[in-house]
C-alpha cells in the first residue's frame, strides 16, 4: 500500500512547481515530545489548556503559564529533530528548481534546527519572549529568566512569543501561509488532528485551489476523506520512504 502511493506521489511531486509541508505535533513525537491529544500521553488529557496556555490564563495568574511553558521549553531544549524532520530537510534539498515551504504549527523550531529555509511558524516559537502590549521588545527565552519579568522598555507584562488559546495569530505569518497553500501543487499535512483553526483551514484551501493533498498520520482525521492519499504511517517512516525513493529515481523538473 505505502509503495503503491508512494510512487504516484514521486510522480505529482516531480511535477510540482511548488510544494508545501503543513505539520503538527505528531512530528516531534519520535523526538519525545508529547502530542497534545493522543490518547494517555496527549498534554491536554493531563492539564487544561485554559488554566496553563490560554490569553486570561496569563492575564489571571501569568506564573502558571509561565511555569508550564518553561517545562515545556526545557524538554524542547533537551530533545532534537527526528528522523522525520530530517528527512523533511532533505526533501528541500531533492526540490532544487521548486519553492518547498513548511508551514508548522509546532512551536519547538525543529524544522528549522533541521536544516528546513522556509519555515513559517503560524503558533509562534517557545525560544523566544515578547512585550505583550507589543512595544518591540522580544528576546531569546534564556534558561535564567524562570519567571515572569516586566518589559524594560514599557513595563508592560513580558511573555513567551507564541499564540495563546483565544489570541489571534500574526497576520503577517499567517497571510503568507495562505498564500503559500493556495499556490501549492502538492500538500502535505504531516502529524496533525486538524482540531484548530484557523490553521486547520490551509488544507482546505489548498484542496480547493487544485493542490493534491497528502496526509501522513498513524490515525485517521477530519481530512482524512478529503485527502488525494491518507497515509496511515507515521512521519520519519513516510518522509525516509519518500526521499529514498526520489534518490533512486530522481526529483524531476
Ligand atoms: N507521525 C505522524 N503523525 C503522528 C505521529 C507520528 N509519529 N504520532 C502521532 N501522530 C498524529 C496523531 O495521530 C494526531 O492526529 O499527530 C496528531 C497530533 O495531534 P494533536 O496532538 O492534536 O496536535 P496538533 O494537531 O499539532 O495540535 C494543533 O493545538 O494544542 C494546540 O497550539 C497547539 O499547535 C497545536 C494545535
Amino acid at each position: 500500500m505505502l509503495s503503491t502511493s508512494l510512487e504516484s506521489i514521486a510522480t505529482v511531486l516531480r511535477r510540482a512547481r511548488e510544494v508545501v509541508v503543513f505539520s503538527g505535533a505528531g512530528l516531534s513525537a519520535d523526538s519525545g515530545i508529547p502530542t497534545f491529544r493522543d490518547g494517555a500521553t496527549g498534554l491536554w488529557n493531563n492539564v487544561d489548556p485554559d488554566e496553563v496556555a490560554s490569553i486570561e490564563g496569563f492575564l489571571r495568574k501569568p506564573r502558571v503559564v509561565w511555569d508550564w511553558l518553561l517545562q515545556l521549553k526545557n524538554l524542547v531544549d533537551d530533545r532534537h529533530p527526528n528522523a522525520g524532520h530530517q528527512a523533511i530537510a532533505r526533501l528541500e534539498d531533492l526540490c532544487t528548481g521548486k519553492r518547498l515551504t513548511i508551514i508548522t504549527q509546532n512551536i519547538d523550531g525543529y524544522h528549522t534546527q533541521a536544516g528546513n529555509a522556509q519555515v513559517l511558524e503560524v503558533h509562534g516559537t517557545i525560544h523566544r519572549v515578547r512585550c505583550h502590549r507589543r512595544c518591540g521588545f522580544a528576546a531569546v527565552w534564556e534558561q535564567s529568566a524562570v519567571e515572569p519579568f516586566p518589559c524594560p522598555n514599557c513595563g508592560g507584562p513580558v511573555r513567551p512569543d507564541l499564540v495563546l488559546f483565544g489570541e489571534m495569530l500574526d497576520e503577517e505569518v499567517f497571510a503568507a501561509a495562505g498564500i503559500r497553500s493556495l499556490n501549492a501543487d502538492l500538500f502535505f499535512c504531516v502529524g496533525t488532528s486538524f482540531t484548530v483553526q484557523p490553521a486547520a483551514r490551509l488544507p482546505v484551501w489548498a484542496k480547493g485551489a487544485g493542490a493534491t493533498v497528502v496526509e501522513v498520520n498513524p490515525h485517521p482525521t477530519p481530512l482524512s476523506d478529503a485527502a488525494d492519499y491518507s497515509i496511515r504511517a507515521g512521519a520519519s517512516q513516510f518522509f525516509g520512504a519518500l526521499c529514498a525513493r526520489l534518490q533512486e529515481s530522481g526529483p524531476g523538473r
